[in-house]
């Protein structure tokens, strides 16, 4: 099959590598703004890709909504199968653009845009084909894991951890995307719409990042023998969803907390076959390539339009059930409350008016 690949940054030109080793595919193809001189066609206009016919895949590698959202739709359209890493796009699209896919008889892939290198999505529409999936929950940012482990190592300050996560190729053009959890969200959203049929709206879901976690956090949770990660987490309840993105502490024996650098861990439960957890590189070029690149061949071996054809209806969130353990943070004061997640985040909305560093994290064992 032949690609045209759109982008040739820190994705686009480790799966450009890759495919050099791959029989059934062949990069026609790149779109580039500048000359790269690789060893395929170079355009600067998408519309030489579009209207070649003997292209069969686009693959999108360019990040960020808008032009990908206008590339991913036209390709769908010209009946062209599309692999993308982006989950900002899907994630604002993911009804029209899964709809598009399966009108027009093409693949729409994206495994890459939750996990980096690990068969996550995939994985999620294997198991809701064949069970009812009622949960799921884990790392899913490199960035923030890579972050909270050096402090928790290294007693290293955030901002230079941040900078090095950046110079490693973890970290989304825009950190604050990672830092404010908001591409843990994200992640999220495609994982639950995956997984229980569904469109739930991003802002919808509370998110709370690792920006305001201090080396006085993570000393303060090291005497407890407890560690910072940041979870994403959703669970089926009925026709809403109960969703947060939050710092979470966990004892150091658990899988979480030995969890590290940009590794991701994160686990579906299913009412027949229980947990199955995913761990692995979460970000990074080779990671995430390789699984665009495993699209690519999914798609070259006649997958499906996407990872579920199942009809998707909108999903609210609800989190006012099931009382859990929450830590504040506010003036260098932890005090710890049991609540509904709803009534903790409105908490921390009127605690933050009058410390903005104040600090919420989860406490998911009722510890303390
Ligand atoms: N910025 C993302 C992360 C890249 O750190 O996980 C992979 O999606």
């Amino acid at each position: 099959m032949q690609i045209g690949l759109l982008g040739y940054g820190t994705v686009g030109k480790a799966f450009f590598a890759l495919c050099e080793e791959q029989s059934s595919l062949t990069i026609k193809t790149l779109l580039t703004r500048r000359p790269r001189n690789v060893d395929c066609a170079e355009a600067s206009d998408f519309a030489d890709i579009l209207n070649d016919p003997s292209i069969d895949i686009v693959v999108e590698a360019i990040g960020g909504i808008h032009p990908a959202y206008e590339y991913i739709s036209s390709a769908l359209r010209a009946k062209k199968h599309v692999v993308t890493a982006n989950k900002a796009v899907v994630c604002a699209y993911y009804g029209e653009l899964v709809r598009l896919a399966a009108e027009n008889g093409v693949c729409l892939r994206c495994t890459a845009a939750a996990g980096g290198g690990i068969p996550w999505l995939s994985s999620l529409g294997r198991v809701a084909r064949m069970d009812r999936i009622t949960a799921l929950e884990g790392i899913l940012n490199g960035t923030t894991n890579y972050i909270l482990s050096e402090m928790t190592a290294r007693y290293a300050e955030y901002n230079d951890l941040l900078r090095e996560a950046q110079q490693l190729g973890y970290a989304e053009a825009d950190p604050t995307d990672d830092v404010e959890g908001y591409d843990a969200r994200r992640k999220l959203v495609l994982s639950v719409n995956l997984a229980f049929d569904g469109l739930l709206n991003e802002q919808d879901i509370p998110c709370v990042g690792i920006s305001r976690v201090t080396a006085g956090d993570v000393a303060w949770a090291r005497e407890r023998g407890l560690v910072w990660k940041l979870i994403a987490c959703a669970e089926r309840k009925g026709d809403a969803v109960g969703a947060f993105v939050c710092p979470t502490l966990f004892p150091v024996t658990t899988p979480e907390s030995q969890t590290n650098g940009s590794a991701n861990l994160v686990s579906l439960y299913a009412e027949r076959i229980g947990k199955q957890s995913f761990s692995g590189a979460g970000a990074g070029g080779w990671p995430t390539a390789s699984n665009v690149l495993t699209d690519c061949l999914e798609i070259a071996g006649g997958a499906p339009s996407f990872y579920s054809d199942r009809p998707a209806a909108p999903l609210s969130v609800d989190n006012g059930e099931g009382v859990k353990t929450w830590l504040f943070r506010s003036y260098g004061r932890y005090t710890v409350r049991e609540e509904t997640a709803a009534d903790a985040f409105e908490a921390y909305r009127a605690v933050l008016e009058v410390d903005p560093r104040a600090l919420i994290a989860h406490l998911p064992y009722g510890m303390l």
